[in-house]
């Protein structure tokens, strides 16, 4: 990476990570053929799919961008350790193969570099739906003969609880009422995609989601959201280096609470036919930035958030509260000469006009990512090493940035 800028163009934003993976694993609900449209092509994705393959499913390519995902009778309702160790999502796939199959062996899902993430809300939400659970030789035995509609309270709005609660109950007898559900715009998108397999679901996207459970669901066809995440990222990448670009495909509405935001730090922002368009100056206002759940600022945007304030005219305050240890790519961007200390969950940023390019190490995807962003006002050469989480969540993220102009190249 060689500091660049402004960027021009538009560029097209890939379906979501974070749905795409939730309606693979919503597949292992009824037998047959799927097909997803708009699904990114990343590592995790691959992940997803080995997974189900493992479990006795057949995932093909079905042309450029779709997936065809065959369902076939006798599946193993087995996620193995090798297979959701390296990617924490696999533990969606719980809840769907207790519906479905009224059991489930799972790997316990470790922690990663944002501390202890655990899982007692899942399977508190299982439990109150009637299954039972047996933790030995580092899996979760999950049982139901079957599962009886009830009312879920979350002590948290967990995305991941929420998804595995909604797949599990769709097929639970009577009605389930998940109470401070996640409203992230993934979890709409899954309601959605059950929803055309036949579910009865209300209010996903609001605090209170209400499941009418069914006998039967069917396979369908389902077009992925855009990814949030990936067009908050090229969002970045203009905000650091200036210029004006178009995300085609992008969903404003997804967006807002980050808009409104960098609308703070002076970028100007609009949805238009295409997406979404974006303005920034050669340097941006700080601002104080603290991660809440949807329709809060995504915890997801803060790395990249942290890169723009470390460019950022002024001192701006960021607050993490939702995964505690998230803070240890800032030592990486420390190394590129930004002013940044951090207390507990909170980071005071000092904004300089320019970095210095340096080796820096990728702890996880967003991480990765904002280093790059932060690449492009650093003077010099970054390099940016273990680049391959990267690839886990972002569909050609160097071709992209070069089509904006971008001098980056992957090795
Ligand atoms: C999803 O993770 C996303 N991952 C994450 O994106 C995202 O950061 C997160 O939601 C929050 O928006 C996927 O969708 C694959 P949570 P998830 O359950 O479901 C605590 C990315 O880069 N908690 O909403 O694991 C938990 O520790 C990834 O794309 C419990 O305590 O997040 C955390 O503090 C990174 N017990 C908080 O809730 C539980 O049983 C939010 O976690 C469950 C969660």
């Amino acid at each position: 990476m060689r500091p660049g800028g402004p960027l021009e163009g538009s560029v097209p934003i890939s379906g979501a990570k974070n749905s795409v993976l939730k309606l693979m694993a919503a597949t292992t609900l009824a037998e047959g053929g799927y097909v997803l449209h708009n699904v990114p092509r990343i590592l995790d994705v691959d992940w997803m799919g080995d997974l189900l393959t493992s479990m006795g499913m057949v995932v093909t390519p079905a042309g450029e961008g779709s997936l065809h995902i065959d369902h076939r009778p006798d599946l193993r309702p087995e996620a193995p350790y090798e297979l959701v160790e390296r990617m924490r999502a696999s533990i969606v796939v719980m809840g769907p193969l207790l519906a479905r199959y009224g059991r489930a062996r799972v790997a316990m899902p470790g922690g990663d570099d944002f501390g202890p993430r655990p899982i007692d809300m899942h399977l508190r939400a299982l439990e109150d739906l009637g299954a039972t659970f047996e933790v030995a030789h580092g899996y979760i035995e999950a049982r139901a003969d079957h599962l009886v509609g009830a009312r879920l309270l979350l002590e948290f709005p967990s995305v991941g609880a929420t998804e595995n609660a909604l797949m599990a109950a769709v097929l639970a007898k009577g009605t389930t009422v998940i109470d401070n559900a996640a409203r992230e715009p993934e979890i709409a998108d899954l309601a959605a995609f059950l929803t055309r397999m036949g579910a009865q679901i209300e209010g996903a996207g609001s605090p209170t989601i209400t499941i009418e459970g069914v006998d039967e669901l069917n396979p369908v066809e389902h077009t992925v959201i855009p990814d949030r995440i990936e067009a908050a990222t090229f969002l970045a990448a203009v905000g650091i280096a200036g210029g004006e670009v178009t995300l085609q495909g992008a969903r404003a509405d997804h967006m807002d609470m980050l808009i409104q935001k960098l609308g703070e730090m002076g970028m100007r922002i609009s949805p238009d036919t295409d997406g979404i368009w974006a303005f920034a100056p050669r340097r941006l206002r700080s601002a104080d930035v603290s991660t809440l759940p949807y329709p809060g600022l995504a915890t997801d945007y803060k790395p990249l958030l942290v890169a723009l304030l470390a460019t950022a005219d002024g001192v701006g305050i960021v607050t993490e509260n939702l995964f505690s240890g998230r803070f240890r790519y800032i030592d990486e961007l420390v190394r590129m000469g930004a002013d940044i200390r951090t207390e507990g969950h909170h980071a005071v940023v000092r904004g300089r006009p320019l970095l210095s390019g340096a080796p820096v190490r990728a702890p996880d995807i967003r991480a990765g990512a904002a280093l790059v962003v932060a690449a492009l006002k650093a003077e010099g050469e970054t390099e940016v090493f273990d680049a391959h989480h990267i690839d886990r969540g972002y569909d050609r993220f160097v071709d992209k940035l070069r089509s904006l102009g971008a001098d980056v190249s992957s090795a």
